[in-house]
C-alpha cells in the first residue's frame, strides 16, 4: 500500500473562526440548531479534522502531533478503529474531554458477517434467499458490535460480481441486482433498526460505491469500464436500495467510473447519489482511495484531495490528504468554505443521529459486552444460517443424508479446523466453534464412531501456498493421502471437507485458477478408489470450477465458509436434521474460460446454434455453466406444473397478471423450495437480458403435498432503464419463466398493452 505523506500543510495556522455556511436543512430543527451552534465555534482546522479518518503516527504532519492521542486532542481525528473497551473509552475521553470542541469520535470497523458471532460469508448468506434471516444476522451483529464499542460498520458490501476470480465475490450477495437489492436493504435494517440512536444499533456504510465488483479480469483494484445502461440496469440497484433503506453512510470505491476515480467522481457522489437518489448522509473514501487517485493519473495529493471533496466525498480514510492540504486549497480557492462545511455537517449529523453528543460512551459498556457477546441465541442463528446457506450441488443415488451410525471417517484440510471456516473478514473464534470432526461426533453421539485424517494440504503450488500462508509440501501430501485412504478403509462412510482456506478469498485475493488444486484432487481420486460412500464438501469463498468433481464425485455439497457454527450447520445437513434448501446466487462456471458468466446475459445477434458454425459459442466448451444461478438440490424433489396465467394480456400501469404454478413434493421427505420467477422482454427499445429475476417465494411442502404458488406480475417487473436512463416499461410481448433455478423453468408469454 503506497502511503503519500508530505510534510506539514495545515499546521501552524492560527485557529480561524469561520461561519458555517450550511448546506440544506435536514428537517430536524433541533439537530440543525445544535450543529449550527457547534460549527459556529469551530475553526477551519477543526472542521477539516472531522473529515479525517487517518490515525497512527503522523510525525511532522501537524504541528506537535506525534501520534493518535495528539491528533484526537487537537480535534483532528473523526473516528477510531476497534480496540478493547478500556482503550476505546480512553480515546473517546481524549476527544470529548481534552479537545477544544469536545466532539465525540465514531468507532468504525468492518463488521461484515458478524462480529464475535460469525455468520456465513455474505455470498453464502445470500444463498438462503431469505432477507428476513439475513436481517436477523445483521441485527445480532449490531447488538454484539455496539456492545463492544462499535458505532459504525463498513457494511453492507453490495457490489454485484460476475467474476468468480475476484476474491471479494465472497463479501457480496452474488450476481443478481434484484436479490442483491433485497439483501442490501435487509442488512441496513438489521444494523440500523428503526432508531439509530438506540444503543443496540450501529450505522451502516454502503460499499463500494460504485461498480467495484466489475474489476476487469477479476483482478482486485483493476480498471472498470462500463456503459451507463449497464450500470443502471445491472449494477446500481443494490446501492440504491441500501441507501434508500436509510443507510447513514457510504464508501467510495477504488475503481474508475467512466474514467474518473469513484472517490473524485462528482457525477457519482453528488449528481447520482444525492441529487437523484436523495441520500443525505456522508461518504467516506475507501482505504487511501483518495491517495490512489494519484496513481490513476489525476494529480498530486493536494489536487486529488480537493477534487474528492468537491465531488462530494466527505471523509478521507488513510490518505491524510484532507488534513494536510485542504486548508491550503481553501486559501487558493480550489475548494470553498462551503465545501468543507457541507462535509463537516454531514459527519456531525451522523454523530448526532447516533446519539454520541448525548452520551459519547454509550457503546463502551462492559455489562452489555458481557451480556451480548457470543450469546446462545446468536449462535443458534449462526447455526441455522450456516445450514440454510449450504447448497447441495449433487446427490446421486441419495448418498445423503447419512444415517447416524457406524464408523465415519472425516477427512480433509478443513475437517479439523475452525479458523478457515469463519471466512474472510472475521477475527479468531476460539470460544465456541466446533470443527467438522467435533460436530460429526456430536451428531453421532453414542451411535457411531469418528476417525479423522488430514488427507492433504490445500495445495502443492508454492506461490499460492505462500500467498495464503498455508503449507506446501508435495511429499507430505502423498503421505497424507495414503493415511487418509487407510482411515477411509476402516470406515463405513467418509466425509471429505475440502476447498479453500479463508486467506484465498476476500480483498486482494483474486485467483486466475479457480479449480480445486491438484493436491486435493489427488485425495478425492484416492478416496473414490476405496469404493466407500464419500460425501464431498467444498468450503470456499467463491464458486469454484468443479467440472472434474461433478463428473467423478457422486455427492457435492457447497458449504462456503460458514462462520462460527459452520461445522454444526454442516452436520445438520449431512445427517438430515436439516433438509438443504440453499440456492446459488452466483453462477458456477463449467470452465474458467467462460468467465465472466451470469444468467441474465444479453442475447447476441447470433445465439448459439449447433447447426450453424457462425454463432456465439466456444469450440472447446459449451456456453452453459456447470450449475446455474438459482440452482440447489434438496433431499426431496419438486415437480412444477405448467404456468397458468389468469389472462394473457394486460394494459396500463395498474393492471396485474396472476401467474401460477402448482408445486408438488414428489420425494419422500418434507422440504423447502424457493420458487423463482423471471421475466424476459424479447422486443424493446434496447437489448434486454434473456431473463431477469423479478420475484421468488419460499414454501415448505410435506412429502406428497402440493401447493399453488401465484406471482402478481405488475409493470414493476417489466421496467428497465432506457437509453435516456429513464425507468420505463414498454408495451409489447413478454416471457415469464417460473422454476426451481434460472435454467430449469416453465415458460409462458403475455402481452402488455399501453
Ligand atoms: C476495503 C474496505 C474496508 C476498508 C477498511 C479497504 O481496504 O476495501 O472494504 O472497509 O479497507 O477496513
Amino acid at each position: 500500500m503506497k502511503k503519500i505523506i508530505t510534510t506539514l500543510a495545515l499546521c501552524a495556522a492560527a485557529f480561524t473562526m469561520m461561519s458555517c455556511g450550511s448546506d440544506k436543512s435536514s428537517g430536524d430543527k433541533k439537530m440543525d440548531k445544535f450543529i449550527d451552534d457547534l460549527m459556529s465555534k469551530m475553526t477551519v482546522e477543526e472542521k477539516i479534522g472531522q473529515l479525517n479518518l487517518s490515525g497512527g503516527d503522523v510525525p511532522g504532519v501537524l504541528s506537535g502531533a506525534q501520534g493518535i492521542d495528539d491528533l484526537i486532542k487537537m480535534g483532528y481525528l473523526t473516528a477510531t478503529g476497534w480496540t478493547d473497551l478500556d482503550e476505546l473509552r480512553r480515546l473517546q475521553a481524549l476527544a470529548v474531554e481534552e479537545s477544544r470542541m469536545g466532539i465525540p469520535m465514531l468507532c468504525g470497523v468492518d463488521v461484515i458477517h458478524g462480529f464475535y458471532t460469525v455468520f456465513p460469508i455474505p455470498l453464502g448468506l445470500s444463498c438462503t434467499w431469505d432477507p428476513a434471516l439475513v436481517e436477523k444476522t445483521a441485527r445480532v451483529a449490531a447488538v454484539e458490535a455496539s456492545s463492544n464499542g462499535i458505532s459504525w460498520t463498513y457494511s453492507p458490501m453490495v457490489d454485484i460480481a460476475r467474476d468468480a476470480r475476484w476474491g471479494r465475490i465472497a463479501e457480496g450477495s452474488g450476481e443478481d441486482p434484484y436479490l442483491g437489492s433485497l439483501m442490501a436493504a435487509a442488512m441496513v435494517r438489521g444494523y440500523q433498526g428503526d432508531d439509530l440512536s438506540d444503543e443496540s444499533t450501529i450505522m451502516a456504510c454502503v460499499k463500494h460505491f460504485a461498480l467495484y465488483g466489475a474489476a476487469e479480469a477479476g483482478r482486485d483494484y483493476n480498471t472498470v469500464d462500463m456503459s451507463k445502461l449497464q450500470m443502471y440496469n445491472s449494477y446500481l440497484e443494490p446501492y440504491k436500495s441500501a441507501f434508500q433503506a436509510g443507510a447513514g453512510s457510504g464508501m467510495s470505491s477504488f475503481n474508475l467510473v467512466e474514467g474518473i476515480p469513484a472517490s473524485g467522481n462528482h457525477w457519482l457522489m453528488t449528481e447520482l447519489l444525492r441529487d437523484e437518489w436523495g441520500f443525505n448522509g456522508f461518504v467516506v473514501s475507501d482505504y487511501d482511495a483518495i491517495g490512489e487517485m494519484t496513481n490513476h493519473g489525476l494529480g498530486d495529493t493536494k489536487e486529488v484531495s480537493a477534487q474528492a471533496l468537491k465531488a462530494g466525498l466527505d471523509m478521507d480514510m488513510m490518505t491524510l490528504g484532507f488534513l494536510k492540504t485542504l486548508k491550503e486549497s481553501l486559501a487558493e480557492g480550489k475548494v470553498s468554505q462551503k465545501d468543507i462545511d457541507t462535509a463537516c455537517r454531514r459527519i456531525l449529523e451522523a454523530k448526532y443521529k447516533l446519539g454520541l453528543f448525548d452520551d459519547p460512551y454509550k457503546y463502551v459498556n462492559k455489562e452489555r459486552a458481557e451480556a451480548n457477546t457470543l450469546t446462545e441465541e446468536g449462535l443458534a442463528l449462526a447455526r441455522e444460517a450456516a445450514a440454510k446457506a449450504i447448497v447441495l450441488l449433487k446427490n446421486d443415488k441419495n448418498v445423503l443424508p447419512l444415517q447416524k451410525s457406524g464408523t465415519v471417517a472425516v477427512i480433509g484440510p478443513l475437517a479439523q479446523d475452525t479458523q478457515n471456516l469463519l471466512g474472510m473478514w472475521s477475527g479468531s473464534c476460539d470460544q465456541k466453534s466446533a470443527t467438522v470432526v467435533d460436530a460429526v461426533k456430536e451428531a453421532l453421539g453414542a451411535s457411531g464412531k469418528v476417525i479423522y485424517a488430514q488427507g492433504c494440504n490445500f495445495t502443492n503450488e508454492e506461490k499460492l501456498a505462500q500467498e495464503g500462508g498455508v503449507v506446501c509440501d508435495p511429499a507430505q501430501n502423498t503421505r497424507l493421502v495414503r493415511e487418509a485412504v487407510a482411515a477411509a478403509r476402516q470406515a463405513d462412510k467418509v466425509i471429505a471437507v475440502l476447498g479453500e482456506p479463508r486467506s484465498w478469498s476476500g480483498e486482494a485475493c483474486s485467483k486466475a485458477d479457480i479449480t480445486l488444486p491438484a493436491a486435493q484432487k489427488e485425495l478425492i481420486s484416492a478416496l473414490l478408489a476405496t469404493g466407500k460412500p464419500v460425501v464431498f464438501v467444498i468450503c470456499s469463498g467463491r464458486p469454484l470450477v468443479l467440472e472434474w468433481e461433478d463428473q467423478n464425485c457422486p455427492t457435492l455439497v457447497e458449504a462456503w465458509h460458514g462462520g462460527s457454527e459452520a461445522a454444526r450447520g454442516l452436520a445438520d445437513v449431512i445427517f438430515g436434521d436439516v433438509n438443504p434448501s440453499g440456492k446459488l446466487t452466483t453462477t458456477f462456471p463449467l470452465r474458467m474460460g467462460q468467465i465472466p458468466i451470469y444468467y441474465n446475459y444479453l442475447n447476441t445477434g447470433r445465439p448459439q446454434n449447433p447447426e450453424d458454425h457462425y454463432t456465439s459459442k466456444y469450440l472447446d466448451c459449451p456456453n452453459e455453466p456447470l450449475y446455474p444461478f438459482g440452482y440447489g438440490l434438496s433431499y426431496t424433489t419438486f415437480e412444477y406444473s405448467e404456468i397458468a396465467l389468469d389472462k394473457s394480456s394486460a394494459s396500463g400501469d395498474k393492471d396485474v397478471i396472476k401467474a401460477s404454478v402448482v408445486i408438488k413434493n414428489t420425494g419422500s421427505c418434507a422440504g423447502e423450495e424457493t420458487v423463482q420467477m423471471y421475466i424476459g422482454d424479447p422486443a424493446a427499445s434496447i437489448s434486454r437480458p434473456v431473463k431477469e429475476l423479478k420475484g421468488f417465494q419460499k414454501l415448505t411442502l410435506a412429502a406428497g403435498e402440493s401447493a399453488t404458488v401465484t406471482f402478481d406480475v405488475t409493470t414493476e417487473a417489466l421496467k428497465f432503464y432506457n437509453s435516456q436512463l429513464q425507468k420505463v416499461w414498454e408495451p409489447g410481448d413478454f416471457n415469464i419463466f417460473i422454476g426451481t433455478n434460472s435454467r430449469d423453468t416453465q415458460k409462458a408469454s403475455f402481452v402488455w398493452n399501453k
